[in-house]
Order: structure tokens, then C-alpha cells, then sequence
């Protein structure tokens, strides 16, 4: 499985590795791609899309690299499960509302609510690790 970040000061960052670890617990393969390493056809042959951004600008997802790259797979992920997550600090998470409309906009059966981390998380924030699991629990049940 591949989990596709932006992370400006880390925070995001941790939850793409502590959701990976989660995912490797439940023994599943999970690769932790920054999106400056990741191009549009990263997601052709997966069927559940990882993505993590924080809460940036007003409300927004970070608008250099991240932006671009959701826009350049927009035409490319109907049909796909999405999984999304990200930090933020002093908003609502209005933010991953709207990213959550926008990914189904896309085709995409947004799985889970965006998981959201107010700021600076634990190391062991069980939010993530138990996202993690659950995730790979998707994969295990569609090959049964
Ligand atoms: C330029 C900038 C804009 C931000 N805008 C928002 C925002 O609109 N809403 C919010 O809740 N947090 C906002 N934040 C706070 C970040 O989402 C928060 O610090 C988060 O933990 C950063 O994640 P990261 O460590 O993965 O970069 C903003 C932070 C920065 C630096």
C-alpha cells in the first residue's frame, strides 16, 4: 500500500509513518512516499488510495505540491477507496471536509472519516496505529 504526504513541520509526517506501522502490524506491505517523490500514475494499480496533508493557508490543502498532485490524479482515481488524514491546529477541520467532498467528487469511496490530529501527536498515537490496522483489514477482506 502506498501513503502519499505533505509535511511542512513533521506532524503529518509521523501519522503517515505511525499509520504504516499499523498497517504492517496487521501484515500488510506499506510504502511512506513524500509527494514530492510521487508522480500521477503512483496510485494506478491500487485499489485503496492513502493521503495525508495538514490544514494549511485558510482551510486548504498545501498549495505547492500538494494541490498539484490531488489535481493530477483527479481523473485517475474513480472507483478507488481513499483514505485521508492530516494535522491541524486551530480550525475545525474544515479542511478535510471539504477534501473528503472533493475526493468524492472524484469517484473515490472516501473510507473511514479524514483523521484528523490536533498539532504534535504521540509517538504511539493509537488514532493512527488503529487506522493503520483497519486499513490493511480492507485489504485482507477483499482478496476473501
Ligand atoms: C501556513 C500555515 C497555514 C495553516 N493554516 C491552518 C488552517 O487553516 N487551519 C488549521 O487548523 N491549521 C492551520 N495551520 C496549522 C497546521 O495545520 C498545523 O501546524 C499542523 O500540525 C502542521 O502539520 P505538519 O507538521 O505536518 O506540517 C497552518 C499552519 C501553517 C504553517
Amino acid at each position: 500500500m502506498k501513503i502519499v504526504y505533505w509535511s511542512g513541520s513533521g506532524n503529518t509526517e509521523k501519522m503517515a509513518n505511525l499509520i504504516a506501522q499499523g498497517i504492517k502490524e496487521n501484515g500488510v506491505e506499506a510504502q511512506v512516499i513524500d509527494v514530492s517523490h510521487a508522480n500521477s500514475d503512483i496510485f494506478n494499480d491500487e485499489d485503496i488510495i492513502i493521503l495525508g496533508c495538514p490544514a494549511m493557508g485558510a482551510e486548504m490543502l498545501e498549495e505547492c505540491e500538494f494541490e498539484p498532485f490531488i489535481e493530477s490524479i483527479s481523473s485517475k482515481v474513480s472507483g478507488k477507496k481513499a483514505v485521508l488524514f492530516g494535522s491541524y491546529d486551530w480550525g475545525d477541520g474544515e479542511w478535510m471536509r471539504d477534501w473528503m467532498s472533493r475526493m468524492e467528487e472524484y469517484g473515490c469511496d472516501v473510507m473511514f472519516d479524514g483523521l484528523i490530529i490536533h498539532e504534535a501527536l504521540e509517538d504511539d498515537c493509537t488514532e493512527c496505529l488503529e487506522l493503520g490496522k483497519k486499513i490493511a483489514g480492507m485489504l485482507v477482506k477483499s482478496f476473501n
